[in-house]
């Protein structure tokens, strides 16, 4: 199961993809969980403690790995460099281990804006190419609300590309982008989750909104999550029956059509 997550900001992104890769990890699972939001927020919803957050250092600034791998020197313009570079090993020795989920931060790519192609860009899409395509984990993938990690060839190893959207308009609109990219680069399976639901006015809107999407599931605005995040909890630390319910829920939906 490989599992592209993304949306507008705030929404819920990582909420979700924090969510779905602990409970596919309780289940037994081998699970990698991917953060390509450059803005990395998936290891607090996970869990991981702040003193170990601090400690993480995203693949983009591992110059070292990325000189050796693509054979340029990162900052420097004008280069001949690897397109192709071997990143086959990077996920089993970069990835942190927090429980039964393996966190693998890719983080920003801070020159030339997230298309340009310098050598931490080259080396981030072969790396997400290779999370996809080459291994056999489960993979939860939280993304910003482009998907510019993903190309066309890669597209086909993620089962389903999920868009959290929130009852707004601005939310939807995003969402609607995000279908329109997808469906360019040849997403095969997209699912919608409702997140903040507080109301069946909010309810009726997502549906209204996506009337040809698969609902995946809605999540209820609620405290719970508002204080996991403040707690530095993970999202699944004491969260109420009914709650993981509707997690639960998204996850056997999934699973049923993969
Ligand atoms: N159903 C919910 N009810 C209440 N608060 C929620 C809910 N879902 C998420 N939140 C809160 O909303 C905030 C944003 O959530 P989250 O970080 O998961 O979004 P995101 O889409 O990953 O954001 P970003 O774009 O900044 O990465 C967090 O404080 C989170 O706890
Ligand atoms: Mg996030």
């Amino acid at each position: 199961m490989k599992i592209a997550i993304t949306g507008k900001g705030g929404v819920g992104k990582s909420t979700l993809s924090a969510a779905l890769a602990l409970l596919l990890a309780r289940q037994g699972r081998t699970v990698l969980a991917v953060d390509a939001d450059p803005d990395a927020n998936l290891a607090a919803s996970l869990g991981v403690p702040a003193d170990e957050r601090r400690q993480m250092i995203p693949i983009s600034r591992q110059i070292a790995l990325i000189e050796e791998r693509t054979g340029a020197k990162v900052g420097r313009s004008g280069q001949v460099f690897k397109l192709n570079p071997d990143v086959s090993d990077i996920a089993d020795t970069f990835a942190w281990r927090h429980g039964d989920v393996s966190l693998l931060v890719l983080g920003a790519v801070e020159r030339g804006g997230g298309g340009c192609a310098c050598p931490e860009n080259v080396l981030l899409k072969a790396l997400v190419s290779d999370v996809v395509l080459n291994r056999d984990e489960a993979l939860v993938l939280d993304m910003e609300a482009g998907i510019e990690h993903l190309g066309r060839g890669t597209t086909r190893g993620v089962d389903v590309m999920i868009v959290v959207v929130e009852p707004g308009q601005r939310s939807v609109d995003t969402a609607r982008r995000v279908f329109e990219l997808g469906g360019q680069i040849g997403v095969h399976r997209f699912g919608v989750v409702a997140n903040k639901i507080a109301t069946p006015e909010d309810e009726a809107f997502v549906r209204e909104a996506f009337p040809d999407k698969e609902l995946l599931g809605m999540i209820p605005y609620t405290e719970e999550l508002r204080s996991a995040d403040r707690e530095g909890r993970s999202v699944l630390d004491g969260m109420s029956p009914e709650l993981l319910a509707r997690f639960d829920g998204i996850l056997e939906k999934l699973e049923k059509c993969s």
